[in-house]
């Protein structure tokens, strides 16, 4: 058969073993997943009593247009129903936006390390991948902008990035957006957006107002507690939208996971809420690093990545066989590191207390 070249080789996207799997292979009871950056506290009550209630026809297809949903989000934003693009997840929009503007003998810019489905996507479509180091943990966005020539189709911002959890300043992500050329596209990865708690963060919404080539991505499968529901959107300029809808599969959001999204939308307190208690379990995984001389990013989102000085993989596995699925820094690009979500404040306890225990196993404490 006449399949893609780029295909030879390539693995799909590995997620972390399930819980119920994890249980079994170890004998547990109790097994917390804290991998893959959902929301511990899980959703909005308001989305748990609508599911109890609904009666939903199920042999009808969804509204592709995601109607009711669009206009909660375009009020939400102040934006116009048609500067929105509603994806089945963002990884949903990342396929797109691939799909629609990277092909043999373009290029794209991104940061390495940063998240997977990037690369992922664009080597499936044959394009050149251009990746820039992070400095001291940041996106570089000098050096990505140096990366950037005349075959340059894409570049990627992840902001806050995935796998540290750092932020670009405004100052920086202005300037850099001054310089892009106005024919290389922008896509602003901000699936974490609504756990950013640093002062100086400046809203990023205005750009796509100034930018024609600038795409906003942002998720109700983190701090909205929807993951398994796959619901993310895009916010750019009309014309940008219209380029990019083709492409998208026509009922790409299921009935069910436009209504919770609407309705998690609506309950910004949850979200405040889940920031708050966000911050004081960063605070926990701080405390730790500190005490025990750890380098660690710091994070703007709901994980956060640190130093073990010990084999990564080793740690992953011996914390799986007590009862933590976490991402071993390894699988990420970042041996002797691992990525944590970051979990309810016991959660955070009990997990520390044990990685403690394997740190010291492995010889790194005394
Ligand atoms: C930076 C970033 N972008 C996009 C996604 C995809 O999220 P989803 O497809 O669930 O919206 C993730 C998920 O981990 C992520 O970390």
């Amino acid at each position: 058969m006449k399949w893609k070249q780029q295909l030879f080789g390539m693995k799909a996207y590995q997620p972390g073993k399930p819980i119920e799997e994890v249980k079994k292979l170890f004998g547990l009871d109790e097994v917390i997943k804290l991998a893959s950056n959902e929301n511990p506290f899980g959703s909005s009550p308001k989305v748990r009593q609508f599911l109890q209630a609904q009666q939903s026809n199920h042999a009808i297809y969804p509204d592709g247009y995601a109607q009711s949903l669009r206009t909660s989000l375009a009020n939400f934003y102040c934006v116009e129903e048609k500067e929105l693009i509603l994806g089945n997840g963002s990884d949903d929009l990342i396929a797109i936006i691939t799909r629609a503007l990277l092909y043999p003998g373009v290029n794209t810019v991104m940061a390495d390390l940063s998240f997977s489905q990037y690369w992922h996507n664009a080597d499936i479509e044959g394009a050149e991948v251009r990746k820039v180091p992070l400095k001291e943990g940041v996106h570089d966005l000098d050096a990505m902008l140096a990366a950037i020539d005349d075959k340059t189709s894409v570049v990627w911002v992840c902001n806050p990035n995935n796998p540290t959890g750092t932020i670009v300043t405004d100052e920086a992500l202005s300037a850099f957006l001054t310089k892009v050329p106005k024919d290389v596209f922008v896509v602003l990865d901000e699936a974490y957006i609504e756990y950013v708690n640093d002062k100086t963060y400046k809203d990023t919404l205005h750009y796509f107002r100034e930018y024609p080539n600038l795409i906003l991505l942002r998720t109700f499968s983190k701090a909205y507690g929807l993951a398994s529901f796959r619901v993310g959107y895009g916010i750019a300029q009309a014309e940008v939208i219209a380029k990019l809808d083709p492409v998208r599969a026509p009922f790409n959001n299921t009935v069910l996971s436009q209504q919770v999204a609407q309705i998690a939308l609506q309950d910004q307190e949850f979200i405040a809420s889940c920031r708050e208690a966000n911050e004081i379990g960063k605070k926990q995984y701080v405390a730790f690093c500190e005490r025990h001389g750890l380098n660690y990013f710091p994070s703007q989102t709901n994980f956060i990545m640190f130093e073990v000085k010990a084999d990564s993989n080793v740690v992953f596995e011996e914390m799986m066989k007590r009862g933590f699925i976490i991402r071993s820094g390894a699988a990420l690009g970042l041996e002797g590191y691992i990525r944590v979500t970051i979990g309810t404040e016991a959660q955070n306890a009990k997990f520390l207390q044990l990685l403690e225990d394997v740190l010291t196993e492995q010889g790194v404490f005394a």
